[in-house]
């Protein structure tokens, strides 16, 4: 396996990507972790990450002692190269040359890195964004490869086994950068590249086994992927030991609640306990028009609904949740100070301490990507294990303003119309997330001969790869025209239709 250290790059979980994609395991720590740590995992290869600080500021992040002391091969990314030459006797400078975006590179000398791909003579495109480089090279190594900027863009220690880019291999705007990559993990490392989801499907149903002994488990269910996953993994390790509790808030979209009880009961025969919790909380709702009062009233229910659930089943000695890899991450921050709370996310955090369980985690190692594999190995249908991103409290943070019964109906029927272009277009795997929002405004209309006064909604689609950052989807006006017409047709109460076309920043995805 391949500890990656991370000094802080915006793109250091695409290394981790990149690097199972080719079948090996990898885990990304804090530059910071000590010594012992990173000596009990062992790792056959290293690889030092990208980063915003220079190394000559004088608090700058150190690549630690032992990365060097364990003798396996490592390859520094842009900060991890400047480091790496600076603290092994070379030099970086701060230089008027910065590179931002697409760079060329000459390959001048053969290097194992190249193997298969990049060939001497060659020229490659690459991504940079650097504004310190390396000046002078540490006894033993020699450039490989430079660019206009930087004249050690690729360098090479072949007898320690060490390597340093400029540029960053793990973005796709380097085309042959993952293969750059497979060639030190696969080549330089020998590793070979056999972790798959099948493999991983069969150790973690182990691992739950052992963990789990003959106790009992149970697992809220949210119809989302995460917690769907989760379930059909656990279930298949431990069969009616698992319980899953389903508590429907009564704000979720068209025949949602519907699917996840026909899916999980019958095809997948779980134990599952649905509770309409509707009533509960839309009164509990009526009248809110805050934003995070909604949100901290739904997340306060979840759990108080989820304990019932759970007492009158006698409880249970473990508490399964669908945590992914990017929760558990240690972030690496260099900006100090508290960040603002934009939103407060709801999700079941929080639990376990109050219920005194222990956790049952099986996804807590797997990027999304990872865990929609996972579910199409476990038989998950496509239309959940693909589903776009539904926030926890539902429709009732697409509805500015106070929410109740009939405005959830009309808001219903407009997402249903929305989501059936999309998926008829061919267009909802492309999007990461695609909704429509009530908006609490009534406009002057004319349909036939007669004037309307109804609401409008807006529709927001938007792709992103992490929902930290968002574009807006480049719809063609034909398809909006057509969604709209039908919109304004077929849902009595709606008669204008307005598309958002707000990034991210500045705007959110959701509207609350
Ligand atoms: P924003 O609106 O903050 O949303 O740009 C980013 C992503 O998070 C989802 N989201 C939530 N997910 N509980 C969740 O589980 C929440 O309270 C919540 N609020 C927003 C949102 O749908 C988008 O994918």
């Amino acid at each position: 396996r391949i500890l990656i250290l991370d000094f802080g790059s915006q793109v250091t979980q695409l290394i981790a990507r990149r690097v199972r994609e080719s079948g090996v395991y990898c885990e990304i720590w804090p530059f910071s972790t000590d010594a012992a740590r990173i000596r009990a995992f062992a790792p056959r290869g290293i690889i030092l990450s990208g980063g915003p600080a220079s190394v000559l500021d004088e608090n700058a992040p150190r690549i630690p002692d032992v990365v060097f002391a364990l003798n396996v091969p490592v390859l520094g990314i842009c900060y991890g190269q400047q480091a790496m030459c600076f603290q092994l006797g070379g030099a970086v400078e701060t230089h008027a040359h910065r590179e931002f975006g697409r760079a060329h590179v000459d390959i001048v000398e053969d290097c194992a890195l190249f193997r298969g791909t990049w060939t001497r003579g060659g020229r490659e495109q690459v991504w940079m964004s650097h504004g310190d480089r390396v000046t002078k090279l540490p006894p033993g190594f020699r450039a490989v490869a430079v660019s206009e900027g930087a004249p050690y863009a690729i360098i090479a220690d072949e007898g320690r086994r060490m390597y340093g880019v400029q540029f960053h291999p793990e973005v796709v705007h380097t085309p042959h950068g993952a293969a750059l990559l497979r060639n030190f993990t696969h080549g330089v490392v020998g590793c070979q590249g056999t972790w798959t989801m099948a493999g991983f499907r069969d150790m973690e149903i182990a691992r739950i086994r052992q963990q789990v002994g003959s106790g009992r488990v149970i697992c809220g269910l949210s119809g989302g992927v995460d917690s769907s996953v989760a379930a059909v993994l656990i279930h298949e390790a431990i069969g009616d030991q698992l319980t899953c509790i389903f508590v429907d808030p009564g704000i979720l979209r068209a025949g949602e609640a519907e699917e996840v009880v026909k899916t999980f009961r019958g095809r997948f025969n779980i134990k599952l306990i649905h509770r309409d919790a509707s009533d509960l909380f839309l009164s509990a709702l009526e009248g809110v028009t805050d934003p995070e009062v909604k949100r901290k009233t739904i997340g306060r229910l979840f759990v108080e609904v989820f304990e019932e659930e759970a007492a009158k089943l006698g409880g249970a000695e473990f508490l399964a949740q669908g945590t992914l890899y990017p929760d558990v991450i240690e972030s690496v921050s260099f900006t100090g100070g508290p960040s603002v709370t934009i939103k407060s996310h709801h999700n079941v955090g929080g639990l376990p301490e109050r219920m005194k369980m222990q956790l049952v985690e099986p996804l807590r190692e797997l990027f999304k990507d990872e865990v929609r594999e996972l579910g199409r190995e476990l038989g998950i249908p496509e239309a959940i294990v693909g589903r776009h991103p539904f926030p926890g409290p539902g429709l009732a943070i697409r509805i500015p303003g106070a929410i109740d019964r009939d405005k959830l109906a009309l808001l219903r029927q407009v997402d249903t119309v929305f989501l059936e272009e999309i998926r008829g277009a061919g267009l909802y795997d492309a999007i990461w997330q695609a909704f429509a929002v009530l908006l609490p405004v009534r406009t002057v209309g004319v349909m036939g001969d007669g004037r309307t006064y109804d609401y409008a909604c807006a529709l927001r689609a938007v792709t992103s790869t992490d929902g930290m950052t968002a574009d807006v989807y480049p719809f063609d006006i034909g398809f909006l025209n057509r969604v709209a017409s039908r919109i304004v047709n077929e849902v009595r109460g709606i008669n204008r239709v307005t598309y958002d076309i707000t990034s991210k920043p500045p705007g959110t995805i959701e509207w609350e």
